[in-house]
């Protein structure tokens, strides 16, 4: 039996108690366009919509349009009409990578900023529907320049810093970007990260950036380049902070962030404007159940979908104070998390259970020397939160006050799906929970049978919702594709799941050739082919394996070509050969040279089989009968190395 934790409501009155949250979800399923007439008045509309919900997952009219006619504009819903009542407001809460070396940006000053680097980007040449990128730390100057973007109607594109040179190239490329901007170096856990050199590195092989933007983070001395490489600074010393706001289309494009799937190199995951903060700004209002004055905390580098949601726009158009954070969960140790909620106060803390699960091997000691008074709401997001970790989430962070929100979403998806909501859902560790309203999940066997009541199958969702994905830039088709057609008419998560009696969705992880490394999303194919550009490897192929820490680690067998031999040397030059060309998240915990790989007669690798090798779980391999040569199994199983 699941222990339930039933929804107490706080000292305050609960903004969504259960009855509201029946009455809400019933309306939002039984008539959407009711319901999300109303739902999308919670941002300011320069013109109002009177277009709701246009939408079709079917082949033949496919199409996902919310308040199309509607117009808006992001930077506004995050700063300017906030300016009048919390203008004064801390808006931004800078905690960088030492305790304590702490910046507070108000509303006022943040609006300010943007107004100037938006007038910078315009005098750089940038227009409505160029695409931007960024490659930044965790510094108040990288909202800025997300706001800036969204204020002029350009269309951000955030690398995440911890990639390298050639993933940042390969994005520039895709998305056609001129302009860059990134900081000298970044600061994380003690180290230096060469921003700078590594843009410098990336431009070799993406000719179409004439632009690069510095913010000085770390104050390295970094060599600039004439005419292409300007300092933040400089520009800003001599910018109006005056500056209209583009009015933008709904469904004009707000950004691009690239996402690994199972195949193909990564894909650039395109947002729009009006349906992605209505989405944005009611998930993050009601899953935190976020109230005035409270000090937010959401862990994510801006690099990934959640910092753009929650660490961004959800709690700035919600007129929040969001704390962004340029340091690691260990560093200078691993109080760091809970010092720094007294610190600052935090009464809501948003992080990943990959860093629930390091932070609880090291003992609660680190945890109980701090108050956490301030705690009222704690959330966990990116993988599964197995049912200990979740307890001591619950248990030693939370003082068993403090509801945990697990909130399942996707880049795809724009904000949360699934998840709790405080107060009004009673909780089960490790378990989502329920749709939130507008959310109409379904479960389907493999051939697509919807599967009723308790079952456990795939994840699909049947109708649309407003901050869902509008397109892959620059391959509308490969969209369709790749969510639309393995279960026809319904959007395809690639997530597995179960629901029990109580119709609480458990995710159990995915189902495609995806894995999520503490979080992180690595397709296989993409770290397959980083390997056998490798000129000594002949052929590779990756899977996830279980990982203590990191929910699932990346385990592959490479053969190598003829007359190159197997050795620990060439072992850990192939895993930094990884780590180089896509960046650390990347890195293979496991490398098993394979002499062979399971093959059946027409080629395909027998992917279920390297699995099973990698989890050690050997005793049931299963049919080998259809492969090429099934002696190769023997190998492998006699080799599996054990990771590290
Ligand atoms: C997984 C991150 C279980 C899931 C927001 C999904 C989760 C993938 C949860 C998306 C959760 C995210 N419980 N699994 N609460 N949240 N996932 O695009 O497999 O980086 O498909 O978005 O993370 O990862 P992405």
């Amino acid at each position: 039996m699941t222990q339930t934790i039933h929804a107490a409501p706080h000292d305050a009155v609960a903004q969504v108690d259960k009855a509201e949250y029946d009455a809400r979800y019933a309306a939002s399923v039984a008539d959407p366009e009711s319901y999300w007439r109303e739902g999308g008045r919670c941002i300011d509309w320069s013109r109002p919509y009177t277009e709701v919900k246009d939408t079709s997952f079917d082949e033949a009219d496919f199409r996902i349009r919310w308040f199309a006619d509607g117009q808006t504009n992001v930077s506004v819903n995050c700063l300017d009409r906030h300016l009048e009542t919390r203008g004064d407001q801390t808006a931004i809460i800078w905690e960088g990578d030492e305790p304590g070396e702490t910046r507070k940006v108000t509303y006022r000053e943040l609006h300010s900023q943007v107004c100037c680097f938006a007038n910078v980007l315009k005098s750089k040449g940038v227009k409505k529907g160029d695409r931007v990128t960024l490659y930044l730390p965790m510094v108040p100057e990288a909202a800025a320049a997300m706001l800036a973007c969204t204020r002029i109607g350009a269309i951000h594109s955030i690398v995440f810093g911890g990639f390298s040179p050639d993933s940042l190239a390969n994005r520039l490329v895709d998305c056609d970007s001129r302009l860059v901007i990134t900081a000298d170096e970044g600061c994380r856990g003690g180290k230096r990260i060469p921003l700078k050199a590594n843009v410098d590195k990336a431009l070799d092989h993406a000719p179409g950036v004439d632009t690069v933007i510095v913010i000085r983070r770390s104050g390295a001395d970094v060599p600039m380049v004439e005419g292409r490489d300007f300092w933040l600074h400089d520009l800003l010393a001599d910018a109006s902070p005056d500056c209209p706001a583009e009015p933008m289309d709904a469904e004009d494009p707000l950004f691009i962030l690239y996402t690994s799937g199972s195949t193909g190199k990564p894909k650039g995951v395109l947002h729009t404007t009006g349906g992605y903060l209505v989405w944005a700004h009611t998930t993050f209002r009601d899953v935190f159940d976020y109230r005035d004055g409270e000090v937010f905390w959401c862990t994510a580098d801006i690099g990934w979908v959640t910092g753009h949601s929650y660490v961004v726009y959800g709690p700035l158009s919600n007129g929040a104070t969001t704390v962004m954070f340029d340091g690691v969960p260990n560093y200078p140790d691993h109080g760091r998390f809970w010092e720094t909620i007294d610190r600052l106060g935090v009464n809501i803390f948003y992080t990943a259970p990959t860093a629930i699960r390091a932070l609880m091997r090291e003992g609660d000691s680190w945890v109980t020397k701090s108050s956490r008074k301030s705690l009222r709401i704690l959330g966990s997001v990116g993988e599964p939160i197995n049912p200990e970790a979740w307890d001591w989430y619950h248990r030693v962070v939370g003082d068993r006050r403090c509801p945990i929100v697990d909130t399942w979403w996707q880049t795809e998806t724009g904000g949360i799906l699934i998840s709790p909501l405080p107060y009004a859902t009673d909780l089960k560790p490790g378990s989502a929970t329920k749709p939130l309203p507008g959310v109409q999940p379904m479960i389907v066997d493999a051939e697509g049978k919807e599967l009723e009541g308790a079952t456990e199958g795939n994840l699909c969702i049947t109708d649309s919702w407003p901050g869902q994905m509008r397109t892959v830039w620059g391959d509308h088709d490969r969209f369709f594709q790749t969510y639309f057609t393995t279960y026809p008419g319904k959007y395809f998560t690639g997530d597995g799941v179960r629901r029990d009696a109580d119709g609480y969705y458990w995710i159990t992880g995915r189902v495609d050739d995806v894995i999520n490394v503490s979080g992180h999303r690595m397709g296989t194919a993409e770290v397959e082919s980083a390997l056998v550009a490798h000129p000594k490897v002949a052929e590779a192929a990756v899977v996830g394996m279980p990982h203590d820490i990191k929910g699932q680690g990346i385990y592959a067998y490479v053969t190598l070509n003829a007359g190159d031999e197997p050795t620990d040397d060439l072992r850990a030059e192939l895993r930094q050969w990884v780590r180089k060309e896509i960046g650390p998240v990347a890195t293979p915990d496991a490398l098993q040279f394979a002499p062979g790989l399971p093959k059946t007669r027409s080629g395909k690798i027998m992917r279920r089989i390297l699995r099973k090798i990698a989890e050690n779980d050997t005793s049931n391999l299963g049919d080998t009968s259809t492969l090429a040569d099934p002696s190769v199994v023997d190998t492998l199983v006699a080799e599996r190395i054990r990771p590290a």
